[in-house]
């Protein structure tokens, strides 16, 4: 406040001018529209390609089984713990990313360095994230005009192929996607996201009852269950574990900020811990499906469970083919899958864009579109890695990974675990002082339930970083170095 602002501001001292500055900062920001928002918001941004496209295929990857059990693990003890850490700093300081460290360490902090990781997490995830998308939407235009399903698995093959690998095509998709962000985040993050996720999570949830149900019938379901429950080891390994942590924190939408970012937005009384279980058990029941659906069908059709970032696209035509309506029925799923993809990559694009909003005081309309930009740009090699030979053949043949794998590969297994590593640390040892005020943030649910609080303060003390180091370690082989 500057000094001449008005004569209220010399009668109100202390606490009262304290009040009052805090009120006239959360007025300036926007809130949630209604007491669900944030839920909505959050599970729509938890609930994405991670669930639905890439949990599926990495478990095809990693053997089933005990990938899917030391997911389930990171989930429940990492995962969910550092997102109740996260939404009450976005709470507490009413900050993004950044902003939220350096409000509680101190200008020069390095504390912030966690909120950077974030942000650039942020643009590389979105930049491939996007291009996924625009696979989606260009199989929603495939659906609509009614030539989605021959039923045939060499040509669910070929069709993927010749969407993703059309270069061209795939730059365009990606733009197409990222605009339609852009033009959602620029109005601001309450509208639009919340009467989305209302609507479509329910939807998506109703069609992956249905496929359940047809996935069921089908002579794969029990190898398809076996391979998902089973205890398969065969393909799993060190880098499998850190492969299902890197996930964890992907698939919740933790280790980046944007839970952070989004609990910014959260109303003083609204419960973090009761949204923040709702979110997990939601977004774990959608991934699992996912995968009961997926596995059945690729087991009866006779197609590779490894084979890839393909499965969702190659499988679900194929289980249409057989089915009455089967036009509509790949629309709908493909539209379902553009939108939970568009209310993930919503919050991926707030997050980088509330960095240069919040921090550096650029406005929304020139922050929004610029990062939209960048991020347009970085994606335009995952775009071409399909289709090119001359981006990714020669990587690929050096260290196995392609541009889209690498961005996925270093930003899932390293930049998510690391910031919440940082995340974990800040707020269970750096804010230890002020347990008193975490205990009071974190509100309703486990303020009440005293035993339950000191646990969880606990894990995100000991058992998370410790977690998170020991899977980072040992994926370095640094173990082994030591053994031998
Ligand atoms: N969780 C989303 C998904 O599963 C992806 C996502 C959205 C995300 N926002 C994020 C991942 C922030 C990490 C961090 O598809």
């Amino acid at each position: 406040m500057g000094p001449d602002s008005g004569p209220r501001s010399r009668v109100l001292t202390g606490a009262g001018l304290d009040r009052l500055i805090a009120v006239m900062a959360e007025e300036q920001r926007g809130e949630w529209g209604s007491k669900i928002g944030f839920i909505l918001a959050a599970a729509g941004s938890a609930v994405g390609l991670g669930n639905v496209w890439k949990f599926p295929y990495i478990t095809g990857e990693n053997g089933g089984g005990l990938f899917v059990v030391v997911y389930l693990v990171c989930i429940a003890f990492v995962g969910l713990p550092i997102m109740i850490g996260e939404v009450m700093l976005g709470r507490m300081t009413k900050r993004s990313a950044v902003g939220a460290f350096r409000k509680l360490s101190g200008e020069r902090s390095l504390w912030q360095g966690v909120g950077w990781i974030g942000v650039a997490a942020g643009f590389v995830i979105l930049s491939y994230y996007s291009v996924v998308a625009g696979w989606a939407l260009q199989y929603v235009v495939i659906a609509a005009k009614g030539e989605m399903s021959s039923g045939d698995p060499a040509a669910m093959a070929e069709r993927f192929a010749a969407v993703a690998g059309n270069g061209p095509g795939a730059i365009a998709w990606h733009v197409a996607f990222m605009a339609v962000t852009v033009g959602i985040v620029i109005g601001g993050v309450a509208k639009g996201v919340e009467v989305a996720a209302r609507v479509l999570m329910p939807l998506l949830l109703i069609m992956f009852v249905a496929l359940l149900g047809y996935a069921m019938t089908l002579d794969g379901f029990g190898e398809g269950l076996n391979f998902v429950f089973g205890l398969n080891t065969d393909k799993f390994s060190a880098s499998s574990v850190l492969e299902a942590l890197g996930h964890s924190f992907f698939t919740l939408s933790v280790g980046m900020g944007a839970m952070l970012t989004y609990g910014s937005y959260l109303r003083k009384d609204d419960d973090i811990v009761g949204a923040a279980v709702a979110i997990t058990v939601l977004d774990t029941v959608v991934a699992l499906m996912a995968c009961l659906v997926l596995f059945p069908i690729t087991f009866t059709y006779g197609m590779e469970p490894t084979q890839g970032p393909s499965l969702v696209f190659t499988n679900i035509p194929m289980a249409f083919a057989r089915l009455p309506g089967s036009t509509v029925w790949a629309l709908t799923f493909f539209l379902l899958l553009v939108f939970a993809a568009l209310t993930s990559a919503i919050s991926l694009l707030e997050v980088t864009a509330a960095y240069f909003i919040d921090e550096l005081g650029w406005s929304r309309k020139l922050a929004v579109p610029l990062c939209g930009a960048v991020i347009v740009l970085l994606g335009i090699p995952s775009a071409l890695a399909a289709s090119s030979h001359t981006f990714g053949a020669g990587m690929e043949e050096a260290i196995g990974l392609n541009w889209f794998d690498l961005f996925d590969y270093v930003s899932s297994n390293w930049m998510l675990p690391l910031c919440g590593l940082g995340i974990s640390v800040f707020v269970a040892w750096r804010l230890g002082d002020e347990a008193r005020r975490v205990q009071f943030e974190i509100g309703s649910t486990l303020g009440k339930l005293a035993g339950a609080y000191v646990v969880w303060l606990q894990v995100l003390r000991w058992l998370v970083p410790a977690a998170i180091i020991v899977i980072m370690l040992h994926a370095l082989g640094v173990f082994e170095a030591l053994a031998g």
